[in-house]
C-alpha cells in the first residue's frame, strides 16, 4: 500500500497565511519559544499525507522538504502508521535503561547489518540527532581516553551543549553562549565549489589535498597533537552548511589518518543517511571506507522520535551506567524505525536514487539556463541549489535565495534553504516522477518571478 499520491498539484485557495493559520501563528508567538529558526513564510501544517501537506484553511502543498529530511517514508504512510497503532496498543514504554524487550536488540541487529561500519556493532538508541552526536562525543572520549575533537566549518550537528562545540554552520546558533563545553577544533570542509582559500571553484582532488594539508601540517603540529583527538566527526554530504558532498579522495584520507593516529572517524548520518543519497548510507558512496562510530535520526523513524549511535563492538567498550536514556529506544518508536527500514529495502532507497536523479538532471537544466543558479550537487534525494548573482563573480545572492524559497512557498512547493545562498531538495523519498515534473515547473516560476 502506498500514500495518498492522485492529488497531482498544489491547491491554493486563501491569501498565505490562511485565517486560521494565523490564528495559530499568532498564538505560537505568545506561548512558544522564539528560538527556532522558522524560515521567512510559515507554513501551518493540519494534516498530511505522502508529499502532500494540508493547512488548516484547506491549502495543499507538495512537500519537497519532509519536516526537514524526516518523513523519509512519505507523510503517515499507510504502513507505518498501522505498525505504530498495534504496538501502541501493545507496549509504549518500559525504559529500556533498566528493563528488556524484544524491538532493542531487533533494531541493534538490523542496524548491525546495514551501517557503514567493518565487523560486529553494538547500538545506543536514543530521541534525537543531538542526543545520538552526545552520544558518540561521550563514547569517543571514554576509549581513546582523549579529550579533543576536529569538526568543519559549516557543520551542523545539534544544539546541545556537547554537539554545539561542532556546530558552526550559522552564527545564530553560538551567539549568546560564549564558551563551548568541549575542546573542539574546526578546520574547512572541503568544498569544491567554494575552496576555502578564494571561495571560488576548485577540482575535488585540490581542494581534498588542501584540507588534508591543512590538518596534517598545521593543526597536529600546533594546537592540536594526533595524541590528543579523540574523534573528526564528519558529515560525508555537510546538510545545514549547503548540501555539500565531501569528495572521495578526502574521506579515503580521513580515514587514512585516523587509523595512523587512533582517532575515531564519527561520521554523523543524521541528514544524509537512511537513504537519502540514494544508498542506504552517504558514507556508502565511498567504497572501502567505513566509520568506526554512525550516528543516525530524523529519516530513521518517519517522524518518531529516535536517535541511534552505533560503533564498533570493540570501541562500545563502557562500563554498565556510563550512558542512557528514559526514553531513547522506545518500543513505539523502535516500531516506527524498523518499518522504515523494511520499506527502505523494499524499494524507496531505489526510488532516491532514480528519481532523485530525475530531479538533478531537472535542475541541471535550469542551471544552463538562469545565470542565478552557481552550483547544482548533491546524491539522491540529497539536491543542493546555490544562488549567486552571476555566473561570472559567483557572488553568494542570500537574498535571491530568500526570495525563491518564499515565492515558491505562494506558488504551494515546500522546500527550505541552506548554507547561507543554497536551497535544499529533501523530498520524502516516495516522491515520483510526476512530483518533481510539477515541483520544477513551480520552481522555475519562482525563480523568474525572483530575480
Ligand atoms: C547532520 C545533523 N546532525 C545532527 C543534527 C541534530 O539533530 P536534532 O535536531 O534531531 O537534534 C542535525 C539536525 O538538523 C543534522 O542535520
Amino acid at each position: 500500500m502506498k500514500p495518498t499520491q492522485e492529488l497531482q498539484r498544489p491547491n491554493i485557495k486563501t491569501s498565505l497565511p490562511g485565517p486560521k493559520a494565523l490564528e495559530i501563528i499568532n498564538a505560537d508567538a505568545q506561548y512558544v519559544t522564539p528560538s527556532y529558526p522558522r524560515p521567512d513564510y510559515k507554513l501551518v501544517a493540519d494534516t498530511a499525507a505522502g508529499v502532500w501537506i494540508t493547512d488548516p484553511d484547506g491549502n495543499v502543498f507538495l512537500d519537497c522538504n519532509a519536516g526537514v529530511a524526516v518523513c523519509s517514508t512519505g507523510h503517515c504512510h499507510p504502513e507505518v502508521v498501522a505498525a505504530i497503532q498495534k504496538q501502541v496498543g501493545e507496549l509504549i514504554h518500559l525504559c529500556g535503561t533498566d528493563f528488556f524487550y524484544r524491538h532493542m536488540p531487533e533494531a541493534g541487529k538490523k542496524l548491525n547489518e546495514i551501517v557503514p561500519i567493518d565487523g560486529p556493532t553494538k547500538t545506543h538508541f536514543a530521541n534525537s540527532g543531538a542526543e545520538a552526536i552526545e552520544t558518540a562525543l561521550k563514547l569517543a572520549m571514554f576509549h581513546t581516553r582523549r579529550q579533543k575533537f576536529i569538526s568543519f566549518f559549516g557543520s551542523f550537528h545539534g544544539r546541545t551543549l556537547g554537539a554545539l562545540s561542532l556546530t558552526s554552520s550559522k552564527k545564530a546558533q553560538r551567539l549568546g553562549f560564549m564558551r563551548q563545553a568541549l575542546d573542539v577544533v574546526h578546520i574547512p570542509y572541503p568544498n569544491r565549489f567554494r575552496h576555502f582559500a578564494t571561495d571560488m571553484p576548485s577540482d575535488e582532488d585540490t581542494v581534498s589535498r588542501d584540507v588534508i594539508k591543512w590538518i596534517e601540517n598545521r593543526l597536529f603540529q600546533t594546537t592540536t597533537p594526533p595524541e590528543e583527538v579523540a574523534g573528526i566527526i564528519l558529515e560525508a554530504v555537510q546538510g545545514e552548511g549547503g548540501y555539500v558532498p565531501a569528495p572521495k579522495a578526502f574521506v579515503k584520507e580521513l580515514r587514512r589518518i585516523c587509523d595512523e593516529n587512533g582517532i575515531m572517524l564519527i561520521v554523523d548520518e543524521v541528514q544524509s543517511g537512511m537513504g537519502r543519497t540514494g544508498k542506504m548510507f552517504a558514507l556508502d558512496h565511498h567504497e572501502g571506507v567505513k566509520a568506526d562510530i554512525v550516528c543516525m535520526a530524523k529519516g530513521l523513524g518517519s517522524g518518531m522520535p529516535i536517535g541511534a549511535c552505533t560503533a564498533r563492538a570493540d570501541i562500545m567498550d563502557w562500563h554498565k551506567g556510563a550512558h542512557a536514556s528514559t526514553f531513547g529506544g522506545n518500543p513505539v518508536a523502535l516500531t516506527a524505525a524498523l518499518k522504515t527500514i523494511e520499506l527502505l529495502e523494499g524499494g524507496l532507497v531505489e526510488n532516491s536514487r532514480e528519481v532523485g536523479g530525475y530531479l538533478e538532471a531537472g535542475l541541471r537544466r535550469l542551471m544552463e539556463k538562469y545565470d542565478c543558479i552557481g552550483d547544482v550537487r548533491g546524491m539522491g534525494m540529497m539536491l543542493g541549489v546555490e544562488f549567486v548573482t552571476d555566473k561570472e563573480t559567483l557572488k553568494p545572492d542570500a537574498e535571491l535565495r530568500d526570495r525563491i524559497e518564499y515565492a515558491c512557498y505562494e506558488r504551494g512547493l515546500i522546500i527550505l534553504g541552506c548554507g547561507s545562498n543554497s536551497i535544499r531538495w529533501s523530498p520524502p523519498l516516495i516522491l515520483t516522477k510526476e512530483n518533481v515534473d510539477v515541483a520544477l515547473e513551480i520552481f522555475e516560476e519562482a525563480i523568474t518571478a525572483s530575480v
